[in-house]
């Protein structure tokens, strides 16, 4: 799977913004024009950075060692059929009041539960820290809302601090701890990639599987 072009298209502060807003539903029934997939994570867990990754282009999206550093919803076209969207990180109250952080919340489960194009999104899990509350919130949300959704752990070329557990044991750890407590059976659960921007590791097995994605 090749990305021969990436191009930012535009930044959202409302859904109304977004582009391609879907067809009304006594229409057709179906969205007219090209399908999202969005990447969503906790502030700093590298999501500007695995779609510059995977989409081979730096400086796409913009990567920073603080955290907020994205702030809107911005969509960008690949191959000129499909978006990838890079949303606000989520849980990060430091550079945000809580007014602002509250705003953020409404704004992003508004775009999951009323974009009709959104494909699948990938919810990007730090595999460097243990199980994140905060994480586990999330996705239970989605299932529970019946978006679909695939697990993404970021940053697995990292070499652990001393003593601090590699990042399979972090994997174990979420499979066992939140996705085996939502699904009851291994078949049901989201699909589970290991990247790293780094290295690359885990940028084939996603297109791959977005690519699938788009075909059915
Ligand atoms: P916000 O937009 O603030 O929510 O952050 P983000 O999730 O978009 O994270 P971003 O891509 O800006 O990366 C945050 C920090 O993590 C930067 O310092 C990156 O260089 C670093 N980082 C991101 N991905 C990786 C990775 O795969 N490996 C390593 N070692 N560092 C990474
Ligand atoms: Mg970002």
């Amino acid at each position: 799977t090749r990305v021969r072009s990436a191009r930012y298209v535009v930044s959202s502060v409302t859904i109304d913004q977004c582009p391609n807003p879907p067809t009304p539903p006594n229409f057709s029934g179906k969205w007219v024009g090209f399908p999202d997939f969005a990447f969503i994570g906790r502030s700093n867990v590298g999501k500007s950075s695995l779609i510059n990754s995977i989409t081979g282009t730096d400086g796409l999206a913009l990567v920073s060692k603080t955290p907020g550093k994205t702030k809107a919803i911005n969509h960008f076209l690949i191959n000129e059929c499909w978006y990838l969207v890079d949303l606000p990180g989520y849980g990060y109250a430091k550079t945000v009041g809580r007014q602002m952080r509250d705003v953020w919340a409404n704004f992003t489960m508004q775009y999951f539960l009323e974009r009709r194009c959104l494909c699948n999104v990938f919810v990007l899990i730090d595999g460097t820290v243990p199980t994140q509350e905060i994480d586990r919130q999330v996705v239970t949300w989605l299932a529970d809302n019946d978006i679909p959704h695939s697990i993404v752990f970021t940053k697995c070329d990292k070499k652990n601090k001393k003593s601090g557990p590699p990042y399979s044991l972090n994997v174990e750890a979420f499979k066992r701890d939140v996705l085996a407590e939502i699904w009851d059976d291994e078949e049901s659960m989201p699909q589970v990639f290991i990247t790293s921007s780094v290295s690359n590791q885990g940028k084939q097995a996603l297109l791959g599987y977005i690519k699938r994605l788009r075909s059915v």
